[in-house]
């Protein structure tokens, strides 16, 4: 029992796209520039600041590296919701100015990238292309290519779906709009560290999220890459202290940022391991289902190994996980809307069915943070509740 009075279970972790443990080690660092290194980043006058300001440079080169940009070129932000935001809203006074008001995105994107879009639609007069991907749940490149014209301000094409783990195919896209007057943003929340190959081609705007790869929540950055020259021209959405370059004022929170720094140089340092044995554990987790009915949501050929998303035939998802919620820890979809039973907007945009993209079921995992899954039970748990075919 806890302070709290909470049993504390183990439950095998199976929902890291919602979010992630922060090591301890992490957290150690944390925790030392919250007590001890606390200054504050923007203080002159004295070593407090001086050390603070020394140690964010030091996180931002790293990170911009990891993406292949410049230390100037990355802003320190609390996520990729806020990142999102700054990136889309803030160009709109340019496709305004410009008359470039067309905008061209998926109607498999997180709500923090969809929201905005609505946004502009509805209060600017924006014009917004949602391509659907069909049930690979991977856009085409030549589908976007096939809505580009004149007045297209931005493509905005997540990296990796938080849903089904596919991944877009966001550098072939980077290197083609290169070319043309239209801007790429990138929604990097679920890719960032995973597939790092992608994230160095040119996109113009990529949001970062920390969370997803073991930093503390409430830290994420924005990368807003040059074109030679030229870079996509932002103009603020919050006003302040001109911190961030004066696109994201605001006291810098060191502590997390430090966090995000030591969570993205180990994701870097362990990522082979990581995508190996992510890679077995969705082998094993397959193996075990053989004995249900059940069908894979989205092309496994191409998703990152830690995702997985299956329906079973004729089970209700919230039924079974409530039936396995003492052993294992999933979702239904985006976790922010799992609190209601609407089919998740990413199935239906992939044309499947309504029972079944209401009953899609997400398990992702880092190999690590998993403690005791054992995918017969579940298997066995599963075969059990399921409808016996007539
Ligand atoms: C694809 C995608 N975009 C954006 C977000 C929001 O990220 P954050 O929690 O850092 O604001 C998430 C988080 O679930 C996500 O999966």
């Amino acid at each position: 029992m806890t302070a709290l009075g909470w049993v504390r279970a183990v439950v095998a972790y199976l929902d890291v796209a919602a979010t992630t443990r922060v090591d301890p080690r992490v957290a150690e660092v944390v925790l030392h520039w919250m007590t001890e290194d606390f200054g504050n980043a923007g203080s002159r006058t004295h070593e407090y600041g001086a050390r603070a300001k020394k140690a964010v440079q030091q996180a931002r080169t790293f990170l911009a590296g990891t993406v292949g940009a410049k230390p100037e070129e990355l802003i320190f932000t609390s996520g990729a919701t806020e990142s999102n935001n700054i990136a889309l809203l803030g160009m709109a006074p340019y496709g305004e100015k410009s008359g470039r008001k067309h905008i061209i995105t998926s109607a498999i994107e997180h709500k923090a990238v969809i929201e905005p879009l609505l946004h502009l639609k509805e209060a600017k007069g924006f014009e917004v292309d949602f391509l659907e991907p069909g049930p690979s749940g991977r856009v085409s490149k030549e589908a976007v290519l096939e809505k580009l014209r004149p007045d297209t301000l931005l493509v905005s094409l997540m990296h990796v779906n938080n849903e089904t783990g596919v991944i877009q195919p966001v550098a072939e896209l980077a290197e083609v709009l290169r070319k043309t007057p239209t801007f790429l943003h990138v929604d990097a929340a679920q890719g960032y560290g995973k597939v790092p190959q992608d994230l160095t081609a040119p996109i113009d705007l990529i949001s970062i999220s920390g969370h997803k790869v073991g930093a503390p929540k409430g830290v994420g950055a924005l990368v807003t890459r040059r074109r030679g020259w030229d870079k996509a021209p932002l103009e603020p959405i919050m006003f302040g202290g001109g911190q961030e370059r004066k696109l994201r004022p605001g006291t810098l929170p060191v502590p997390l940022i430090m966090g995000l720094y030591e969570a993205a140089k180990d994701f870097q340092e362990n990522r082979s391991r990581w995508e190996r044995d992510a890679r077995r554990m969705r082998e094993e987790l397959l193996a075990a289902l053989g004995r249900t009915r059940f069908q894979i949501n989205g092309d496994v050929e191409h998703s990152v190994p830690h995702i997985l998303n299956v329906t079973f035939d004729g089970l209700n998802a919230e039924a079974l996980i409530v039936r396995i919620k003492d052993q294992v820890a999933v979702a239904t979809g985006s976790a922010c809307t799992s609190a209601s039973y609407t089919p998740s907007h990413v199935l239906t945009a992939m044309g499947l069915p309504d029972d079944v993209a209401t009953n899609g079921l997400r398990f992702s995992w880092f190999p690590s943070q998993v403690a005791d899954f054992d995918p017969d039970e579940l298997a066995a748990t599963v075969a059990y509740m399921q409808p016996h075919a007539t």
